[in-house]
């Protein structure tokens, strides 16, 4: 996190220090969720604004319970109903939600870079929600923290990360920050999907392993984490899978997959799911499925996230 700008763009710009730090942040600040009382003045009288140019449902609503819980006041901003129908540009748009008195920025966006492109004009915090097929830098924090309380490690760990990992912002982020804490990634899809050799090396400005396998068994089997993505048939026009029958045929998540993968291995997805597509029905019962503790986990990790860009604090023991 850049704190002196106080932004959160990407996973590619955090150290694993900076990581450590919002995990450990977002772990201690959970018990404030099980509370009789859900609430503390901590963020009161700051303005956080969500500008969601695309849906969203765990994202927004976790950022939301997130800001709330701190008690500061948000705004949501979804394009319509607004002038951005009559043509206001994004930048023009972020000047007056600025005057208005916004002090912090939830961009997701369409574009890739878009928040990058905000975050150096804008006079304040911006948080990146999901930018194009660029990164997702929240959601790859929440996975670490699903997987360090899960498996109590994130270092020497195998992860097989499965489906679209060419234009999945998800995949982006997780395939840097997993190897930026010691583990090895390895992905698997479609080979239409997978990584050409260019972004291949930008995966592997970390010290960490990636692998690209071309079938699933090998990125799966002995893997302490396995995490499906969604897949889309079509990207802007373009057709991606020929068919989910297919998709689901050769990469799909089946019960048959169990015998592979560790014995305790835990299984996630980013959401929302195609069930039958790229997991089995049958998947929802596997008892080391942690889809909702990864949203529950989400709420955590961004109250650490809006804690620390909204007052620049290093110790919160005022939290009550
Ligand atoms: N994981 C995720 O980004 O989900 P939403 O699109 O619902 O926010």
């Amino acid at each position: 996190m850049d704190l002196k700008t106080k932004h959160l763009l990407d996973i590619a710009s955090l150290s694993k220090e900076e990581i450590e730090d919002i995990l450990n942040l977002a772990e201690n600040l959970k018990e404030i969720l099980y509370r009789p009382i859900p609430k503390v003045p901590t963020l009161r009288g700051k303005l956080i604004i969500y500008l969601f140019y695309e849906p969203s449902t765990r994202t927004r609503f976790s950022f939301e319970k997130a800001a709330k819980t701190l008690s500061a006041d948000t705004l949501t901003f979804t394009g319509k109903g607004t002038s951005i129908e009559k043509g206001e540009t994004l930048l023009d748009t972020i000047k007056n939600l600025e005057a208005i008195g916004a002090d912090l920025f939830v961009i997701r966006h369409p574009v890739a870079g878009a928040p990058h492109f905000v975050a150096k004009h804008s006079k304040v915090s911006i948080v990146n929600a999901g930018d194009g097929t660029h990164e997702h830098p929240t959601q790859a924090l929440l996975d670490l923290l699903t997987v360090r309380e899960k498996l109590g490690t994130l270092s020497g760990l195998k992860i097989a990360i499965v489906g679209d990992i060419k234009h999945s912002r998800v995949a982006h982020s997780d395939i840097l920050a997993f190897q930026k804490m010691g583990s090895t990634v390895y992905v698997s899809g479609p080979a239409q999907l997978l990584p050409d050799l260019k972004e291949e090396d930008y995966y592997k400005i970390t010290k960490g392993g990636f692998k690209i396998c071309y079938k699933l068994e090998e990125a799966i089997k002995e893997a302490d984490v396995v995490i499906a993505l969604r897949i889309q048939k079509e990207r802007h026009g373009e057709a991606l899978v020929p068919s989910f029958l297919e998709y689901h045929e050769f990469f799909g998540l089946k019960p048959e997959h169990l015998e592979l993968i560790k014995e305790k291995a835990i299984l996630m997805h980013p959401g929302p799911i195609n069930w039958g597509v790229e997991l089995a029905y049958e998947m929802e019962k596997y008892p080391f499925q942690v889809i909702l503790d990864q949203v529950e986990n989400g709420v955590a990790v961004r109250m650490a996230i809006l804690l620390k860009l909204l007052t620049g604090e290093k110790n919160y023991e005022n939290l009550n």
